[in-house]
């Protein structure tokens, strides 16, 4: 047998026990699948005395990561501790320089900094993997680094932010206000320590860089992810979404077409009984399409300690196995610069305007519609109250520039009540 593989594990939070947990609970069946061992030499963490759930007598202990990743008994290190600057991102080119392979959980760092770790990995011989940074414990990277090797790929679609999707589907299921559904998650401990990076999309559109980099052979290119929240999504639209027979998602798109590279990670409506727009809960789901293989759905945990550390193993035991693989699919320095769609494909959009009680009212939104080249596909309009009516608005395709027109459009009728609603349907 194959000397042991030493792992050191900096971070022993959630994911970082449930890497012990594995390597403690599957010791035989992890040597039997790779024809080694793989052992547990040294962890970190900021805080020592913490009671953690599991045995770590065995090993050595560090307080500072870059120690732990510059240890000669340290062959892989695991940077579990998350944040795209700091101690994990200097634990990580310390592990590089010092020549060891990686594994990391940390989307942040990968977002900002995956091209020059990844260079840099590769000049030093070294490889860095990163299941567990994208869709938790759904084996996505992987399914596009390898199964779908052979594809050139059309689109990759994902949510992949199980606390959005939690807050989306209990605000629909209970009838809820966002800022009382934001509360219970913040009470349940499901928003990170800035709520921000789940509500506002940063966490989801960093996953979402990493799946375009590796799908369309690109630098990872974060800043041009076009990104909005969830934070203005009232629980009337989320109703009226689904009297159309849609269901509102924070849903990440790229797509490489000849107007460039397209990326968003915005609230989106997904018809109700696509797989997307069955996703309940803390779920994720990613939809990849390859010119071969067609569509592919891929549905499971997103987060949690036993789905992340199962992803976090299938990389280790990948290179415990040999299993060597350029970080995001093909030599770093061989991906292209992306160019960003400077327009979006177009879509369907559901417009939500309230109209004044006055005859021709309906008639001025068409006509604004019309003069902003935009065609109606279906419309509802509900019953008046108090002198206003609702009308939704579902069009035939359309870009946004279009849409922003007929917006300021609808505001010249004096028609119009309030601010409109424009949010886009995707073609899923
Ligand atoms: N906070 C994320 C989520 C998990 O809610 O899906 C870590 O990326």
């Amino acid at each position: 047998m194959a000397a042991p593989l030493r792992l050191g594990i900096a971070g022993l939070g959630t994911v970082g026990i449930g890497v012990v947990k594995i390597v403690q609970r599957h010791a035989d069946l992890i040597a039997a699948r790779t024809g080694r061992e793989v052992v547990i030499t040294a962890v970190c963490a900021r805080d020592k005395t913490r009671n953690r759930d599991a045995d770590l007598s065995a090993y050595a202990w560090e307080s500072d990561p870059v120690a732990l990743a510059r240890r000669p008994d340290v062959d892989l290190f695991i940077e579990v501790m998350g944040g795209s600057e700091g101690p994990a991102r200097l634990a990580t080119e310390a592990a590089i320089a010092a020549g060891k392979d990686v594994v990391t959980a940390n989307k942040a760092l990968l977002a900002h900094h995956g091209q020059a770790l990844a260079e840099a990995a590769e000049k030093a011989g070294r490889v860095i993997r990163f299941e567990a940074a994208v869709a938790g414990g759904i084996p996505v990277i992987k399914a596009l680094t390898e199964g779908l090797a052979g594809n050139a790929i059309r689109r990759v679609m994902g949510v992949m932010n199980g606390t959005c999707n939690y807050i989306l589907t209990r605000m629909e299921d209970a009838g809820l206000p966002y800022a009382q559904v934001f509360e219970e998650a913040r009470q349940l401990g499901y928003l990170e320590a800035d709520p921000n990076l789940d509500v506002g999309g940063i966490d989801a559109a960093h996953k979402l860089s990493l799946l375009a980099a590796i799908a369309f052979g690109t630098r990872v290119s974060f800043d041009a992810v076009e990104m909005e929240g969830i934070g203005a999504i009232s629980i009337d639209d989320i109703r009226h979404a689904a009297d159309m027979e849609y269901r509102i998602k924070l849903l990440g798109v790229a797509q490489l077409t000849g107007r460039g590279l397209e990326q968003r990670m915005t609230p989106c409506l997904v018809p109700m009984e696509s797989p997307l727009g069955q996703l309940q809960g803390g779920t994720n789901m990613v939809v990849l399409e390859g010119d071969s293989v067609g569509q592919i759905v891929l549905r499971g945990a997103g987060a949690g300690e036993g789905p992340t550390a199962s992803a976090v193993m299938g990389d280790v035991m990948d290179i415990a196995r040999g299993l060597r693989l350029a970080t995001f699919g093909q030599p770093a320095t061989g991906l292209a610069v992306p160019v960003a769609a400077a327009v979006a494909t177009p879509a369907a959009w559901y417009l939500r305007v309230t109209l004044v009680d006055k005859p021709g009212a309906l008639a001025k939104i068409a006509a604004a519609l019309g003069e902003a080249g935009i065609s109606i596909d279906r419309m509802r309009q509900y019953t008046h109250q108090e002198g206003s009516a609702r009308v939704l608005i579902v069009t035939h395709k359309a870009t946004r520039d279009d849409v922003t027109d007929a917006l300021s459009r609808f505001g010249a009728t004096g028609v119009v009540l309030g601010e409109p609603v424009a949010l886009r349907i995707e073609d899923v």
